[in-house]
């Protein structure tokens, strides 16, 4: 039976993409005060500025590609049973072809009813502006982001998956935001656990093997490690 790989991944796996991660610009996303495009309050507040800036986001989206540690992650499914958590709102594990990907902090290519959460409608690529009094299928719709101060909702499929890993991995993330950073507790006292960043800055109480690289060298090194193991 194939072993059980679960990988944690912030902003840090796509910067090589050429999208920007969060804390290396002074708290800002796109020269944006993080808390006026992904707060609840910032939407209540100014709901146009926050359409018109997820709009921006998934026009660079389109304009980017998956890299090499995305494939990598693609090429583990080979041997490993391979579930991904991402905190990353961009859909580059899936364009790279990961089977199984769940993400914490919701998708920007989706957007969802204001008054119906659990209706989600998916965007095209030639169908990605939305604004304020834009109706799909009868529904006013917003972001599908979880901004600062809403539950996250895929948090507890999230620890499942930890606490079933045989080894689980993180990559890309500051730890600087929970509940995401603290998934590493549910992961069993017997899991290996690798940590994948080029500046990784965070004590993590655990054994973790700590590889300071980019993504996409990191990737490559961790599949070397694995590889020659088994
Ligand atoms: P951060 O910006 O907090 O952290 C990015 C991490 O990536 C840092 O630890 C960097 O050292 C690392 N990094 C930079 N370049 C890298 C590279 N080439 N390869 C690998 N790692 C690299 O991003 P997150 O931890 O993902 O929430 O941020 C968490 C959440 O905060 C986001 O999901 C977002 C934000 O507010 C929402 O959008 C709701």
């Amino acid at each position: 039976m194939k072993k059980r790989l679960v990988i944690s991944t912030g902003a840090g796996i796509s910067a090589e993409s050429g999208l920007s991660t969060f804390r290396d610009s002074d708290g800002l996303w796109e020269n944006h005060d993080v808390m006026e495009v992904a707060s609840a309050d910032g939407f209540a507040r100014n709901p146009e500025l926050v359409h018109r800036f997820y709009n921006a986001r998934r026009r660079q989206l389109l304009d980017v590609v998956p890299n090499a540690a995305h494939r990598g992650l693609v090429d583990l499914e080979k041997d490993f049973e391979v579930n991904i958590i991402t905190q990353n709102v961009d859909d580059l594990h899936e364009r790279a072809g990961s089977t199984n990907v769940l993400h914490l902090h919701g998708e920007l290519m989706k957007v969802r009813s204001v008054s119906d959460e659990s209706k989600v409608f998916q965007l095209s690529a030639d169908n990605i502006e939305t604004s304020p009094s834009t109706i799909i299928e009868g529904h006013k719709v917003r972001p599908h982001i979880v901004f600062f101060q809403e539950a996250v909702p895929n948090f507890e499929p999230a620890v499942n998956l930890v606490r079933q890993a045989d080894i689980f991995v993180i990559i890309g993330t500051s730890l600087a935001v929970y509940p995401a950073a603290g998934l590493l507790n549910y992961a069993r006292p017997d899991a290996e656990i690798y940590y994948i960043d080029p500046r990784p800055t965070v004590t993590l109480y655990r054994d973790v093997e700590t590889i300071a690289m980019t993504a996409t060298e990191g990737v490559k090194h961790l599949i070397e490690i694995l590889r020659k193991r088994d």
